[in-house]
């Protein structure tokens, strides 16, 4: 199948891109750096020809009150493009509990599920819990010297690899006409996670929920793969993560993936 990646430079792009090709498929990344821009679509009607399939994986550059209008307008311009493609299938990367959550971006992603369910392709939607690679980003956010304050709140990471596994293989699919959640294999405090990547030092204290891990912050997990850092990171404070606020980014029911997330923890002991 001749599948076109739009965001396949991106982290979970470039990763899918390469399973579709090593699987069989002609998957082709887009993205700004090869000329296509989904805002402004240049050089999108061309990218979309003759696709089979379209997975759109572009980002966001900011997660504030701008997103929306990146989602709403990247989405109308990419379901024109697929549409006149003849594309017969439609897949987008969405968050684990979206829709109960009352901050900007997911927002945003919720208005991206909602045009692409409105449209005129048949589609997917798979939303996944936080990356394990986002844990990196949110501790270089919230490290002041050698210490790292987190909220103790509950989520349910996933290697970015076990997410590209996942939408490759719902592209390479019949169109779900829905939405597949995928999550990370447990449900571990968001400094646990932490403490995972960054060899914790031997005080660990913790109190009314909240965590002082004192972190050797040149000693970070061995293959750190930390993405892109948004311009203006969500708000984690050392008492509060909202998401998990919300009780979303927890999917006990989800499908496991499992594979990649070892390799990536630095359990000491
Ligand atoms: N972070 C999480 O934990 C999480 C959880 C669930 C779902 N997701 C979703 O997963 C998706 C992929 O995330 P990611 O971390 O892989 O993103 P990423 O690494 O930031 O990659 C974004 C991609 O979009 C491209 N892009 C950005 N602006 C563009 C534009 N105007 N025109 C064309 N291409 C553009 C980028 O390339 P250029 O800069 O070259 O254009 C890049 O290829 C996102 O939709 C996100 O909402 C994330």
């Amino acid at each position: 199948m001749k599948i076109a990646v739009f965001g396949g430079t991106g982290l979970i792009g470039s990763k899918v891109v390469g399973k579709l090709n090593a699987a069989g498929h002609e998957a082709v990344p887009h993205s700004q750096s090869t000329g296509v821009n989904v805002l402004t679509g240049e050089g999108l009607e061309e990218a979309a020809a003759g696709a089979d399939v379209i997975v759109n994986l572009t980002n966001s550059p900011t997660f504030d009150e701008a997103s929306p209008a990146f989602f709403r307008t990247s989405m109308e311009k990419l379901l024109a493009a697929a549409e006149k493609a003849g594309a017969g299938h439609f897949v987008i990367l969405s968050i684990v509990g979206v829709d109960r959550v009352p901050l900007d971006y997911y927002r945003a992603k919720t208005l991206q599920e909602e045009l692409l369910a409105a449209g005129p392709v048949p589609y997917s939607i798979v939303r996944a819990t936080q990356f394990m690679e986002f844990v990196d980003a949110i501790l270089s956010w919230t490290t002041e010297g050698d210490t790292v304050r987190l909220p103790g709140t509950p989520v349910q990471v996933i290697a970015a690899e076990d997410v590209a596994d996942a939408v490759a293989e719902v592209a390479a699919g019949a169109p779900l006409g829905g939405i597949r959640d995928i999550a990370g294999p447990e449900v571990l405090p968001l400094d646990d996670w932490a403490g995972s990547r960054w060899r914790p030092a031997a005080t660990v204290t913790r109190s009314s929920g909240t965590t002082t891990r004192e972190c050797s912050v040149s000693s970070p997990a061995t293959s750190s793969s930390p993405g892109r850092t948004p311009a203006s990171p969500p708000p984690v404070t050392p008492t509060g993560w909202p998401p998990t606020r919300a009780g979303a980014d927890a999917a006990p029911g989800a499908r496991n993936g499992a594979d990649a997330l070892g390799d990536m923890m630095w359990w000491d002991g």
